[in-house]
């Protein structure tokens, strides 16, 4: 940790923003991987998800969606999404002291300290087994053997109700709710294509060793869009909207050179259309998200040459994903870090959940010109049934006419000769087929899927790192934009006397009845209770002065600049809105409406 960034923890503790949860239970349970979010902290998360829904919803409203559903859902759904089997990190034992680690990160973390730089994603068990082996890596807490590797999964179990086979998990991602409530929002939306669900709700990770504070946690909130399409039309409209941002990318060609050759990957600089042209995306979707993200980073204070995305490899991405990239954003204490995945998720989710629930999943495009299909048609052949079933006969016509259905069961049939139902084994012999032509003028298809997944406490730990500044003389400027401070104006008497103080407490009434956040203090020196605020990040302090109660003007000081401009007071409530709804400064502000600037030491 830098000196900067040791005062930054220190100060989002001691400030309010966050702290470790059951801090006071801390000596007697194990439970990392947990937050509170103070006063500030709520304020603070709350308008970086206003943000975010300002940048991908409601430009898009008109086919992004935003719903909530449960945070625990039902063991079948995560059959069905794959996470039961795939959702696991490799974890290691200590055989002397007993103590569990992530195997890839302690690979990572102990051959660090010798000076090698290893990329343990994509690893297997044995791979990691041996890196341990050859390189004599030991418990880091009692210098013990390591055991062997293994997998654990990282899904928090529950049971759902009385029943203890019943079983739930808490959701790892907000997505799978999405998924299972794709045909009500389908509906709802006119069963039109592109369809987007977003959700922004709480996941739980169970993580093995969870450190780095927000970083990694094992209760977290995410940001998610499940954007659908047509996979036969994946152009997104709306790629000229970011046609001028410059996206940095390590595509997946300079990733796997950079892999092979142990160094880090060349990064471009690209247009989200540049990115399109040279295929380095498998649809525009991707490339329009990707812009959408370096503006909502770089709106967070976040500058485009301290993000990139970087190409996940095919053995490095999820169960469900064709093409990933992760959304690095560089960070003074933790290095690179992920803020965002950006994955292509095709039809899995929807096919997967098609086929656990027994539900058809489907959207329908239309034909430009009628196309002939040749379809199988199964019928019974009675005779043949009763044959073998005989009373039973009634009961495998009706299993035959189920079969006729389900194009995969007459697939199965035909191909093999037979297929077993329950206890009936129905043969070819019992069945009449007949191959029909018809004409379709639609088809059916099971739309693909862009997922765009923002971690929000991470998102807040990378927007208070890049705002904290240290001013000298031990001052921190907390230089947040403005529409994401989560006080913005401080009221400030210049004395702690009559007529300032009631003035200032009404003004102060007034801007919160009005719905700004707003702080009074009229305690210590006005330089003193500046620089309070200008740490807690408040954009504007106004301070009542000795010309306050003859003309009903204030001073309001821009928190970075420190320049002032005097405004009547009824003014403060539209200025503030300008600074946080326009971005624009209060001296742009000042000079516009003809008011007085005054530029002075602090
Ligand atoms: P990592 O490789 O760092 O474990 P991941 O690849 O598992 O992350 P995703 O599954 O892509 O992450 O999750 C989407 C987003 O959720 C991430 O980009 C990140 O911002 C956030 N996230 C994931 N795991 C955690 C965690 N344990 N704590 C906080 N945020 C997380
Ligand atoms: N929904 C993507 C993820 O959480 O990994």
């Amino acid at each position: 940790m830098t000196k900067k960034t040791e005062l930054l923890s220190e100060f989002l503790i001691t400030r309010g923003f966050v702290w470790p949860s059951f801090e006071i239970y801390r000596s007697k349970v194990e439970a990392g991987g947990f937050y509170d979010y103070g006063p500030l902290g709520v304020e603070l998360k709350h308008n970086i998800i206003e943000k975010w829904r300002r940048i991908f919803i409601y430009p898009y409203q008109d086919f992004i969606y935003e719903i909530e559903t449960p945070i625990i859902m039902p063991e079948i759904v995560f059959q069905a999404s794959g996470h039961i089997e795939h959702f696991t990190d490799f974890i290691v034992e200590c055989t002397k002291c007993g103590r569990k680690f992530r195997a890839d990160h302690l690979v990572e973390e102990q051959l660090e300290k010798k000076g090698i730089k290893v990329r343990t994603e994509g690893l297997d068990e044995k791979a990691l087994e041996k890196l341990i082996q050859e390189h004599g890596i030991k418990c880091p807490a009692c210098g013990g053997e390591l055991g062997p590797v293994g997998r654990f999964n990282l899904l928090f179990r529950t049971i759902i109700g009385p029943y203890s086979t019943n079983v739930g998990y808490i959701r790892p991602e907000t997505a799978q709710g999405m998924f299972v409530s794709f045909p009500r929002v389908f509906e709802l939306a006119g069963r039109k294509l592109p369809l987007g669900i977003a959700q922004i709700g709480k996941v739980g990770r169970n993580e093995i060793s969870p450190r780095q504070g927000l970083i990694r946690l094992r209760e977290f909130s995410q940001m998610e869009i499940e954007l659908f399409f047509d996979p036969e039309n994946p152009k997104c409209p709306y790629l000229r909207d970011v046609e001028k941002v410059k996206v940095r990318i390590a595509p997946e060609d300079k990733v796997a050179e950079a892999v092979q050759q142990g160094k880090e990957p060349e990064v471009l600089e690209l247009t989200p259309i540049e990115i399109v042209e040279r295929r380095l995306v498998p649809n525009e979707w991707m490339a329009f998200f990707m812009g959408l993200a370096v503006i909502y980073m770089n709106e967070l204070g976040v500058p485009v040459d301290k993000q990139f995305f970087l190409a996940k490899l095919p053995e490095e991405r999820a169960h469900y994903a064709a093409c990933a990239f992760d959304q690095m954003v560089w960070s003074e204490r933790f290095g690179w870090i992920e803020v965002s995945g950006l994955a292509y998720r095709t039809d899995y989710d929807l096919s997967r959940h098609a086929k656990y629930s027994g539900r058809e999943l489907y959207a329908e495009r239309k034909l430009e010109t009628p196309k002939e299909v040749e379809e199988i048609r199964l019928y019974p052949n009675p005779q043949k049934v009763r044959e073998v079933y005989g009373q039973q006969a009634g009961q495998v016509m009706k299993l035959i006419a189920d079969i006729a259905k389900d194009s995969e069961k007459v697939k199965q049939l035909l191909d093999r000769g037979s297929i077993r139902i329950g206890d009936y084994e129905i043969t070819k012999e019992m069945v009449f087929v007949k191959v029909e032509k018809r004409k379709i003028t639609s088809e059916k298809f099971i739309p693909h899927v862009v997922e765009p997944s923002f971690g929000i406490d991470r998102i807040v730990y990378v927007t208070l790192e890049y705002a904290f500044t240290l001013v000298g003389e031990g001052k921190i400027l907390l230089r947040l934009p403005p529409d994401i401070a989560p006080i913005k104006v401080a009221v400030l008497p210049i004395v702690k006397k009559s007529p300032y103080t009631d003035i200032g407490r009404e003004l102060y009434r007034d801007l919160a009845r009005r719905g700004l956040r707003v702080v009074y203090d009229d305690d210590g020196s006005i330089g003193t209770r500046y620089s309070r605020y200008d740490e807690l990040g408040v954009p504007v302090a106004v301070t009542i002065d000795e010309r306050t109660p003859q003309d009903e003007t204030v001073t309001l000081r821009d928190r970075d600049t420190k320049i002032q401009i005097r405004a009547p007071m009824r003014e403060v409530y539209s200025i503030v809105r300008q600074v946080i709804e326009e971005k624009r400064s209060l001296v742009d502000i000042g000079r516009e409406r003809g008011y007085e600037i005054i530029v002075r030491g602090s």
